[in-house]
């Protein structure tokens, strides 16, 4: 019958419990290749140095100016850290170049120094940036990759690898010579909020970004870190999880959906975990379902309208609001009371694996964490930012419920960043210029 269908289309993406087990073990072994020196320059989870290498103490003071680069927004900030932060968002991240984007960067904070009075005041820098940065030092980038921006609509992929961004950030600056700024750090988003949050509370020891991306960072230690010099303490690595899968260890658990919108995208093979998990993606997977399910007569009355052959019309807003109200009003598809049940229900579906596998990620991140540690049970907090986990109904709730079915010796809580990552930004900056003073 048609339901069995669609049952049977849905089953494709419901994981059993050893399904979440196998994705957590395979992940911890990425993790673990990604740290080892022959193996990181090929890992498929990149396990990127940041540089810091500990969290806040509650003691950081002074002004700083912040710029975060996110998956959706682009702000800039002055942040005094302990008394107030200002902010100013500048939302208008859509079809830049990126040569173009660090002048609309600088132009945004000239605009922000103007409104301030600070046009004079040579602040130090902390730049949040959502991609990938290969860096060789806290202010260092040795080659920028961005994996997201290839498939992003705001960046053109051409423009994108190899550039140092604290480079062009710097020769942007020269460009307009209105102002000077001291850019002492840069920050992947995970780290900034690992940081905001870490300010809050001294257990976050780990970030994680569920938004138009999905990323994760935490605290490892250092003599794991194979490929970094020093045993001594420890230093937050990016994981870059959206790469998992790459070496096509995860192919059992991708349907003919992932491969189409993989395959339909700027980076094909590329942050396959990514592709299963962020906002940026599941839109288009819920959308080749339909069209599937359209062409199979089992929906829309078997007419696919040109909307629905439109390429990222199901933004992650969109998904969230499907999923809370099953709205097939704000739809527009041309749908039925059935079909708005079916469009919920494949919704739910995905949205469900997308939190089901950032829990299995999330759960050998703490275990492996907890092992490092030799202890038998592990407290620790997530800071999160994105999107996709402020603003879906379900997707927090799965995400805590499968990390807690898979990592059962660890309690992990999750707290929301509430001002984005730039504080972290800032505090990140600040524990940077202590520790050079600290040298003198
Ligand atoms: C923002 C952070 O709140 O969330 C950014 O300040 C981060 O640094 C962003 O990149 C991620 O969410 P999204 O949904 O915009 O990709
Ligand atoms: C992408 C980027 C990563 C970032 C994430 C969340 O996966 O590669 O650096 O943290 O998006 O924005």
């Amino acid at each position: 019958s048609q339901r069995k269908e669609i049952d049977d289309t849905l089953a494709t993406f419901a994981l059993s419990p050893t399904q979440l087990q196998e994705v957590k073990a395979k992940m911890r072994v990425e993790l673990e290749r990604g740290l080892k020196k022959d193996s990181h320059p090929t890992a498929s989870v990149k396990m990127l140095p940041t540089y810091v290498y500990r969290t806040p103490d509650g003691t950081e003071r002074g002004k700083y100016l912040a710029l975060d680069l996110g998956g959706t927004n682009f702000r800039v900030l002055v942040v005094k850290i302990r008394t107030e932060m200002l902010s100013y968002f500048h939302i208008c991240l859509n079809k830049i170049l990126l040569f173009q984007l660090f002048d609309l960067i600088v132009q945004c904070i000239s605009d922000f120094l103007d409104y301030m009075g600070m046009k004079n005041t040579r602040l130090p820098l902390g730049f949040t940036f959502s991609f990938p940065c290969n860096q060789t030092g806290i202010d260092k980038v040795k080659n920028t990759q961005m994996l997201l921006s290839i498939d992003h609509p705001c960046f053109k992929a051409t423009d994108c690898e190899g550039y140092d961004v604290v480079d062009m950030l710097r020769e942007a600056i020269k460009r307009r010579n209105e102002f000077d700024l001291d850019i002492v750090a840069i920050v992947n988003d995970t780290v900034g909020t690992m940081m905001t949050c870490a300010y809050e509370d001294p257990k976050c020891q780990i970030g994680l970004i569920a938004g138009t991306g999905s990323n994760v960072c935490y605290m490892e230690e250092m003599n794991n870190i194979e490929f970094v010099e020093g045993d001594e303490g420890q230093m937050c690595v990016n994981t870059e999880w959206g790469g998992f899968g790459e070496n096509d260890n995860t192919e059992d658990i991708r349907t003919r959906y992932d491969r189409e919108v993989d395959g339909g995208s700027l980076n094909p093979g590329k942050q396959r975990f990514e592709k299963m998990t962020s906002g940026m993606y599941l839109g288009e997977i819920v959308r080749q379902i339909l069209i599937d399910l359209t062409k199979r007569g089992l929906l829309f009355r078997g007419r696919i309208t040109e909307r629905l052959k439109t390429k990222g019309i199901f933004e992650t807003k969109f998904l969230s609001q499907i999923e809370r109200y099953s709205s097939h009003l704000c739809l527009g598809l041309d749908s039925t009371c059935d079909d708005s049940i079916i469009v919920k229900e494949v919704c739910g579906a995905v949205s469900r694996r997308a939190a089901q596998l950032c829990g299995a990620g999330m759960a050998a991140v703490v275990d492996k964490i907890r092992e490092n540690r030799g202890l038998d049970h592990l407290e620790i907090t997530v800071g999160v930012d994105g999107t996709l986990y402020k603003l879906h109904p379900h997707f927090s709730t799965i995400l805590k419920d499968t990390v807690r079915e898979l990592a059962p010796n660890c309690k992990v809580d999750f707290i929301l960043s509430e001002d984005g990552s730039g504080k972290g930004a800032a505090l990140i900056t600040a524990v940077t210029l202590r520790d050079i003073m600290a040298r003198f």
